[in-house]
């Protein structure tokens, strides 16, 4: 049996007092530890969200960290500094930090934080996703597969526990618009079956999260296929009442 997950990508939203309140809320609606719910707020929250999910289930992650323990690295975080705040899981090679100009993070830099966040004790969660014109080409699974080879590129086969992988098409990233189920299953089971290339018989083991446009209305039918084993949700794990919906949907299916 894999692990199922509903991971809260929160992006850079909410206020303090916001990011308590739905903390908060979501902490006091999970009452099972059958599924990982996780909650990735802005950097400076992690210690407000960590204290309002104290006692609970629900646990912590942070949406990006830098490849270095510490040093002069302005503006940086350390995945070791995660961890001294709580965090167990890290959001690593998101499209937003892949695809804007801004930030252009390379397949190569996202390994080097991989690795370096494995030795804190993170488990990461890595993602990939080819664009819309990617798929129209053709091309998504090559994309997928490049992406990922690349970014878990020396990953310890025994560090396996700590690895989850999102597929997360750039085209219903915030879009609306959601993969089909079928669509999803597929390049999950493309994706374990890379993986298992590579890993043999544990790839079985690995979580597959799809993420892009997830809602409470579609969490039910992406969660029913076979290598769909959670959900990464950007807006609608801001808003209490879908994001718990789709717990529940992640918990019925697990
Ligand atoms: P979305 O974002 O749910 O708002 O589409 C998902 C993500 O980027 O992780």
């Amino acid at each position: 049996m894999r692990r199922k997950y509903a991971v809260g990508n929160w992006k850079m939203n909410t206020t303090r007092r916001e990011a308590h309140d739905l903390a908060r809320a979501v902490a006091d609606h999970v009452r099972t530890d059958r599924i990982q719910v996780v909650l990735c707020p802005p950097f400076p929250y992690l210690g407000v969200v960590q204290d309002a999910i104290k006692g609970s289930s629900v646990v912590l992650g942070a949406q990006n960290c830098y490849c270095e323990t510490k040093g002069a690295f302005t503006g940086e975080v350390s995945p070791t500094m995660l961890v001294d705040l709580g965090c167990r899981y890290v959001i690593l090679g998101h499209s937003e930090r892949r695809r804007l100009k801004d930030f252009a993070e390379q397949s190569e830099l996202i390994n080097r934080k991989v690795m370096r966040a494995l030795e804190a004790g993170l488990t990461v969660i890595v993602c990939a996703g080819e664009t819309g014109e990617e798929r129209a080409a053709g091309r998504a699974q090559d994309v997928v597969s490049e992406q990922l080879r690349d970014s878990l590129m020396g990953f310890p086969l025994d560090r396996l526990p700590q690895l989850t992988v999102a597929y997360e098409p750039v085209w219903a990233i915030g879009t609306g618009v959601t993969a089909t189920p079928q669509q999803a299953q597929e390049m999950h089971l493309f994706t374990r079956s890379r993986a298992a290339t590579l890993w043999g018989e544990k790839a079985q083991k690995l979580s597959l999260l799809y993420g892009g446009s997830v809602t409470k209305d579609n969490a039910v039918s992406l969660l029913a296929q076979q290598d769909v084993d959670g959900v990464l949700v950007g807006g609608a794990s801001l808003k209490v009442d879908q994001f718990t919906a789709i717990i529940d949907a992640t918990i019925a299916t697990a």
